[in-house]
């Protein structure tokens, strides 16, 4: 068989344990050839690849970022996209394309499959956003960099007695400022699911002073956004893929919550140091295993389907489904953080 193998949209920690793990699944077990397009889908439209044999994939377990490259580049956004790509893959006598992404890259992947080429996905993203999946790889390795963080925030917040507004990635979902929140202790969790109300947000946060503490930490998601008239909120566009900006909503926070409450407060963005760095052991597990399942997929000719985690196994799922909704953060979840915080 021939397999040809790409990383798409935003990096993630575990995506060359992916690779990796594809390559030793498919040519030691399978005797199959193994080629990465550079730079996502980029590299398929453009016929820009290299061989991957078990020396290219040689001691990137541990490895941070791509080798291969991401972009975020899809086939829908040219005009003859899926034609060239289909073009690529006839004249390259590929078998099987996997590609390793999130949700863009996983419609796409679903366009491309419905114009029949050969797809195995596999879910990718620290946001831990994609329905189907229990978790995706890059999560837990996210959410230990913004724990770390937080801790650390906590010790300077103290000496100062500040209030710090952190910011964590989350785009659409609450994730990793829930988890991370949770984990670190944080004095209030604010995520996209649950627009928040700047009054109880500023008498949450007041009451800890009033009570004798001298500092907060505020966990907040990227994508975070005041309920409707709870306070001045400035958005931002879209960026050049039609991407919502981001508002910058730590900074904005931190605005409002030093005039209300006469307290120094600072905003921290973390943003793309939580995805930099090797991955946890978790996740490298967890990208070994999807890149492994791909590969039996491909071989029992299981196309337009996904790997996903589900409890304790790896399972396949229709692209289709694992596309429909983002997975959020439910009310519950959030109840348990609160109880906690
Ligand atoms: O989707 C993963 C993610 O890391 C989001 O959490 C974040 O909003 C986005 O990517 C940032 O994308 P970029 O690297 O293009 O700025």
């Amino acid at each position: 068989m021939r397999i040809g193998v790409l990383t798409s949209g935003g990096d993630c920690p575990g995506l060359n344990a992916v690779i990796r793990s594809v390559v030793h699944r498919a040519v030691v077990d399978h005797g199959d050839e193994v080629i990465g397009f550079h730079d996502g889908w980029k590299g398929l439209l453009e016929a820009d690849y290299r061989k991957l044999d078990l020396d290219a994939v040689a001691g990137i377990l541990a490895r941070g970022g791509t080798i291969l490259g991401s972009s975020r580049v899809q086939p829908a956004h040219l005009v003859d996209g899926v034609e060239r790509a289909k073009g690529h893959v006839a004249e390259l006598g590929l078998d099987a394309i996997i590609p390793i992404g999130g949700e863009g890259t996983l419609k796409a992947a679903t366009l491309l499959s419905n114009a029949g080429l050969p797809i195995v996905g596999v879910p990718k993203t620290i946001d831990n956003d994609i329905a189907s999946t229990d978790v995706t790889f890059g999560f837990d390795t996210a959410v230990g960099v913004a724990t770390e963080a937080l801790d650390r925030l906590k010790t300077t917040a103290e000496s100062h007695q500040r209030v710090l507004i952190v910011e964590v990635m989350g785009r659409h979902t609450g994730w990793i400022a829930l988890h991370s929140g949770m984990a670190a202790g944080a004095h209030a969790i604010v995520v996209p699911e649950r627009p928040f109300d700047m009054d109880e947000l500023t008498a949450r946060v007041g009451a800890r002073f009033e009570n004798g503490k001298r500092f907060a930490i505020v966990v907040v998601a990227e994508g975070a956004k005041p309920r409707e008239g709870s306070m001045d909120f400035k958005t931002a566009g879209t960026d050049i893929y039609g991407h919502e900006r981001f508002t910058g909503v730590a900074n904005q926070l931190s605005v409002e919550l030093e005039k209300r409450l006469g307290k120094e407060a600072r905003p921290v963005i973390l943003g793309h140091v939580q995805r930099g760095g090797t991955p946890t052991a978790y996740d490298r597990v967890l990208a070994t295993r999807f890149g492994w399942h791909a590969v039996e997929a491909a071989h029992r000719g299981e196309f337009g389907m996904m790997t996903a985690l589900r409890g304790t196994d790896i399972t396949m799922v229709p692209l289709t489904e694992a596309t429909q909704t983002l997975k959020t953060v439910p009310a519950d979840r959030y109840e348990e953080a609160e109880t906690v915080l």
